[in-house]
């Protein structure tokens, strides 16, 4: 008596579950968790690939509306690096060049590479002003604050460091997240390899605390998402093409 009436208590709350899918009572949001540490002497090193898809048909030509994506969290470091090194999240086409030029033998060749083709459309205050892409990030980051290259609080998510927000609408793409002890030298532009021997005794590690995530949560703004108040189902997706 007692196991047929849970038994019964169960299939009522697997078919309520159900209902509430199919009728859309739980958003459809897919997030990737990524925690770890990268240690600056591995030079580079692949987190993640994800795909940002358009979730919902939007009507309105509201851009707001469009935004599809966002990857946010926290990058820092116990040692002050001399120069900040880099985070970087490119769609495939940016990517694929930037990923075979790490290997080169000389790794301030490997570096002025990576970034070759990039430099002319990554957005840089101090190198490249007028480019828009936002594809890049110097980290580590200061410990209870906001990575430097995030100027405006209202663009990252609350309780994070650093935000990068994918808003193409019209073309669902994969997007490749990695890290990489590069440096750009702001007054001369150049990009060299950070060879922590020339700074520190041991290499320092970067934390990293990053999220992933594909759909609009409740098509908020920025300033008002609160990550914690939707329902993310994990999913892997991270293989090299
Ligand atoms: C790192 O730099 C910050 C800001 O300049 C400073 O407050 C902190 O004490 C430094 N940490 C170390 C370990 O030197
Ligand atoms: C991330 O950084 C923010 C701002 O510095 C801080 O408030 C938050 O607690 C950090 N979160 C984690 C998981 O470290
Ligand atoms: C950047 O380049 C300038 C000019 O060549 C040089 O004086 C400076 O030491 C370089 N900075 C770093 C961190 O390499």
């Amino acid at each position: 008596m007692g196991t047929l009436l849970s038994g019964r208590w169960n299939r009522w709350i697997v078919l309520v579950a159900v209902w509430m899918l199919a009728a859309g009572g739980l958003p459809a949001v897919k997030t990737a968790h990524l925690t770890g540490t990268f240690e600056v002497d591995d030079f580079f090193r692949f987190l993640h690939k994800f795909g940002f898809q358009k979730t919902e048909k939007h009507s309105q030509k509201d851009t707001e509306w469009d935004t599809f994506g966002y990857i946010y969290g926290n990058i820092t470091s116990r040692v002050n690096l001399t120069v900040p090194v880099t985070l970087a999240v490119l769609d495939k086409r940016s990517f694929l060049e930037y990923y075979a030029n790490r290997n080169d033998y000389d790794r301030d060749v490997a570096c002025q590479r990576m970034f070759e083709k990039l430099d002319k459309i990554v957005y840089s205050r101090a190198c490249n002003p007028h480019a828009e892409a936002d594809y890049l990030r110097r980290i580590p980051c200061e410990k209870g604050k906001l990575c430097v290259d995030e100027d405006t609080r209202e663009n990252v998510v609350p309780g994070s460091q650093f935000t990068f927000v994918i808003s193409d609408p019209n073309v669902p793409r994969f997007w490749y997240v990695s890290m990489v002890a590069c440096y750009q030298n702001v007054s001369t532009c150049q990009w060299h390899h950070y060879d922590y021997r020339k700074f520190h005794t041991d290499p320092p590690s970067i934390d990293y605390d990053i999220t992933l995530v594909n759909g609009n949560p409740n098509r908020q703004t920025l300033s008002l998402f609160n990550p914690l108040l939707f329902h993310f189902s994990f999913d892997q997706q991270n293989t090299l093409e």
